[in-house]
């Protein structure tokens, strides 16, 4: 949060008042205005298509600007998977333009493409799938990829190809003239100075910050022509709806990671992180668009309609309309290279399939990370932690970590105690290693000016930090007082600071000490919009401006090594940050900051978390309650109701706000959140199996119904439910005062309900029989598995298991993958990964078939062939078959008989 923004009586109507005085609007951003003065249309680039050459894993040719005669060069990359890549940069720059790092998790594998066909006009590339067709037209340039025969999309279709080539400043004078040119630039400019300024080429001004560019303008940008599309999403972190507005009478949506407390709601600024990955999806293809540039960005997009006609393989479009949706799509980034990749999908899970293996997969979590986690700004001693611990367990309400914020250390210098709130530390987590629980503690990006804090020293004399302009170390103001940014862009300073959280380094911690990374974008109360100068420097002589939305990228990504390290690669670490990129999915969980109490921030968290966890990032949540500001005991009770069905389940709050443990709010009210809080226990076997799923396929774990059921239209804005898996259907609550809501069923029409929570026809969940005080304690319990029957008498469903904390399933394959599946009155449960061996003792005590008819009798059939019959109880009224009392060992194959 802003340093001058504490009291927690404020609305949101200050908040926005704060916002808008310290956040840019679009008209303050200059290189935004420059692109915005290009007019659709006549592209002045013109594709010189006789420069074409092909290697065995790429085509490249030039590209003529034919008005200033800068010549760009096009690389077309046609990836495996159903993936082309795009980059342009410039022929013969005057130095090296930065091309985003360590995001790409390995060179991604390319197919030769082809040449097919070539008229002088235009020239069609095939990639050797045979499927994906490439097709260049010189002049104007513009390019159509098409799948199938079918054209999927167009690139540079409106003319809104643009990049400033770097120039040297003497040529200022020239630079104007083409900028008036790559801008059609409408009225006169008085002198060069004023115009220099005005289009802000070398310099900008925001309030009293100046923004001086020693490599004047770098802005690139490209759009792109969705055919067919008229829905898209993604392109987090906004507080905004799951699908994408037009932007044509409104704000773009601005890519720029900021500290925003209290955001305003359904704004297109910037906030805490960026995923420049945007999603388009129609009934037969969903579509993606990754923009690999981690600089400020924004993104335009403007729903048109088209003639049939006007598209060049029109026959093969399966509609009978004479006219189609187009959604256009126009990327601006102050700075870099044009980097795109066009994932073809066709389905949501191929999109998500080809952008993970761009950019990774989530890490699989330690399972106590899925548990509930109680949190405060801040704890404020031993004592305390120890009262909120003993309260879960005199409430029985499972817990699995509690949390220790900015004032627990001294005098805000990370990776040290106050002493005097907490003299023992040690004792502290051994006491939490007793309950079988957790702590995770904040450690910030800033770091303390002060000669007498050795970390800072250190770092100091090891020139770690991020320089000024000058030259000399970058100081800016939060938490502590004066403070320095560590360079994270610099591996050796990752390298550096993951030693720094070694048991031997980090006085009193232990192994069950995990992080919070916070004000990571990084947050510089002094600095233009609360962050970092864009003329900052980094290793290498970046810019901050380059890479500036990669910073929290870079610091979870060397905490979580650190935490890896620290116990010689065997554990899983765990770490939440509040800003990010894509590829953060690779480090831990992400959180949406500072949201308030009220309802709105309730409702919208669903949409944002969506849009989180389709770009990658499932390990998402928001702050139960609302972090700033009170909550009514009904928006908390109902904030837990919708929270325990997202993935990352903490309560956290303001210092200045009333104490908000579970407990607080009445006997009714504590009654319903131990419920809540206790089913999401019960639930754990399936949120872990989904995160098992995310890690390995890429799978979200939380996903909008359109994922789901991508040919019913009416489930493609829908951002009030969302299905967990493709099992559960949840519809929260965001409204005061109501009992009932109107769910969407897909398939099935609406329904009014007063239980918000649905499982899906033909799946099977995994569930514990009893809840205990935390994911440990619960290890050996038994397990219940619960099967939804569709029309067919059919379901199935997976489970995995390991021991909850390691590396070992992927090291040494001690895991279980098994199927369960429910066909013809038998159940059975197989291993669904052979590779996978782990001894556990764990049953399946109980068989909950709903849908089903009433059997003669039940049989379970063990491993070695004995049949036996089992007890059961039949309610007619629900059509629910109780198969309990089994002793189903989890690792052996068996099968259950229903005869009827
Ligand atoms: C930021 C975080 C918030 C934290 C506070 C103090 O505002 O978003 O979660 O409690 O800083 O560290």
């Amino acid at each position: 949060m802003a340093s001058n923004v504490q009291n927690t009586e404020e609305t949101s109507a200050l908040a926005e008042v704060v916002e808008s005085n310290k956040f840019k609007t679009t008209e303050d951003i200059a290189f935004y205005r420059r692109q915005k003065k290009l007019l659709p249309g006549n592209s002045p680039y013109h594709a010189l298509l006789d420069t074409l050459q092909l290697s065995s894993y790429k085509a490249t040719l030039q590209l003529l600007n034919e008005e200033n005669k800068v010549s760009l060069l096009l690389e077309i990359f046609a990836l495996e998977d159903h993936v082309i890549r795009i980059k342009v940069n410039e022929l013969k720059p005057m130095k090296l333009r930065y091309e985003v790092p360590d995001v790409i998790v390995n060179e991604p594998v390319t197919q030769r493409l082809t040449v097919v066909c070539s008229d002088g006009l235009s020239l069609t590339l095939a990639a050797a799938n045979g499927c994906t067709h490439v097709l260049v037209i010189a002049k104007p340039f513009r390019m159509e990829i098409q799948n199938h025969g079918e054209v999927s999309m167009c690139v540079n279709s409106l003319g809104y190809l643009y990049f400033e080539h770097l120039r040297k400043k003497s040529q200022s004078e020239v630079n104007i003239r083409e900028s008036r040119q790559e801008g059609k630039r409408k009225r006169d400019m008085e002198t060069q100075e004023e115009s220099e300024e005005d289009l802000g080429l070398w310099k900008e001004q925001f309030h009293e910050f100046i923004d001086i560019k020693i490599n004047g303008p770098t802005s690139v940008g490209l759009d792109f022509s969705l055919h067919g599309f008229e829905y898209v999403y993604g392109i987090p972190e906004h507080t905004e709806n799951l699908r994408l507005k037009t932007t044509s009478q409104e704000d773009p949506y601005r890519l720029y990671n900021l500290d925003v407390f209290a955001c305003k709601l359904h704004s297109r600024m910037g906030v805490y992180g960026s995923v420049p990955l945007l999603l388009a999806h129609k009934q037969n293809q969903t579509m993606g668009i990754f923009w690999l540039n981690a600089s400020e960005t924004l993104v335009d997009i403007s729903l048109n309609t088209e003639n049939k006609t006007s598209l060049g393989k029109t026959k093969k479009l399966k509609t009978d309309d004479d006219v189609l949706p187009r959604t256009d799509v126009r990327w601006m980034s102050e700075s870099g290279i044009i980097d795109a990749f066009i994932l073809m999908g066709p389905s949501a899970f191929d999109v998500f399939s080809q952008y993970s293996r761009l950019t990774g997969l989530q890490a699989f979590p330690p399972l106590f990370a899925l548990g509930h986690h109680q949190c405060r700004y801040s704890y404020k001693d031993e004592n305390d932690v120890e009262q909120v611990d003993a309260g879960f367990d005199m409430n029985d309400i499972p817990n699995d970590v509690i949390w220790l914020d900015i004032d627990h250390t001294e005098g805000k210098r990370y990776f040290t105690w106050d002493r005097s709130k907490f003299p023992r530390p040690r004792e502290m987590q051994e006491h939490l290693r007793s309950k079988d629980r957790k702590l995770v503690v904040i450690i910030d990006a800033h770091i303390k000016v002060d000669k007498k804090y050795p970390f800072y020293c250190e770092a100091k004399s090891k020139k770690y930090f991020v320089m000024d302009k000058d030259g000399e170390e970058y100081h800016g103001s939060c938490w502590p007082g004066v403070s320095a940014y560590l360079d994270f862009t610099n591996p050796i300073v990752r390298n550096w600071y993951a030693n720094k959280h070694g048991l031997d380094q980090y006085k009193d911690s232990t192994d069950i000490l995990f992080v919070w990374n916070d004000m990571n974008e990084p947050a510089v109360f002094s600095g233009p919009e609360l962050t970092m100068h864009k003329n900052a420097m980094h290793a290498g002589g970046w810019e901050h401006r380059e890479m500036h939305n990669l910073y929290g990228f870079y610091q979870q990504w060397a905490t979580a090594e650190g935490l890896i390290r620290r116990s010689r690669g065997m554990e899983r670490p765990f770490v939440l940050t509040r800003s990010f990129f894509a590829g953060s999915q690779r480090y831990g969980a992400v959180w949406t900051g500072d949201n308030v109490a009220e309802w709105s921030y309730l409702k919208i968290s669903i949409p944002m978390l969506l849009n989180l966890s389709i770009t990658g990032i499932s390990f998402c949540g928001a702050d139960i309650g609302g972090f700033a500001q009170n909550p009514e005991p009904e928006l908390l009770v109902r904030w837990y109701q919708a929270a325990a069905y997202q993935p990352f389940f903490r309560n956290h709050s303001h210092a200045e706000t009333k104490r908000r443990e579970p407990w607080l709010f009445g006997e009714d009210n504590t009654k319903i959140i131990r419920e809540t809080i206790r089913e999401r226990y019960a639930l754990l076997p399936f949120w872990y199996t989904l995160f098992y799923m995310a890690h390995t396929k890429a799978e979200p774990v939380i996903r909008p119904l359109w994922v789901n059921f991508p040919e019913e239209v009416n489930t493609f804005a829908v951002d009030d439910e969302f299905m967990i898996g493709d099992a559960l259907l949840v519809h929260p609550v965001t409204k005061a005062g109501i009992t009932e809501v109107i769910v969407l069923l897909p398939g099935k029409g609406e329904q009014n309900s007063p239980i918000p929570i649905y499982q899906h026809g033909g799946t099977i969940i995994p569930r514990k029989t009893q809840v205990l005080r935390s994911t440990k304690a619960m290890e050996m319990v038994s397990y219940a598995l619960y099967i939804a029957l569709d029309s067919e008498n059919s379901a199935t469903g997976m489970l995995f298991l390991d021991d909850g904390h390691s590396f070992n399933y992927k090291s040494k394959n001690q895991f279980l993958l098994r199927k369960f599946s429910f066909k013809d009155n038998t159940f059975s449960s197989v291993c669904a990964d052979e590779k996978g061996c782990y001894c556990t003792e764990c049953v399946v005590e109980r068989i909950l078939v709903m849908g089903a008819e009433r059997p003669t009798c039940v049989t379970a059939w063990d491993p070695d062939g004995q049949e036996s019959a089992v007890h059961f109880t039949y309610n007619a009224g629900k059509s629910l078959l109780n198969v309990e009392d089994l002793r189903l060992n989890l690792a052996c194959d068996w099968m259950l008989k229903f005869h009827y």
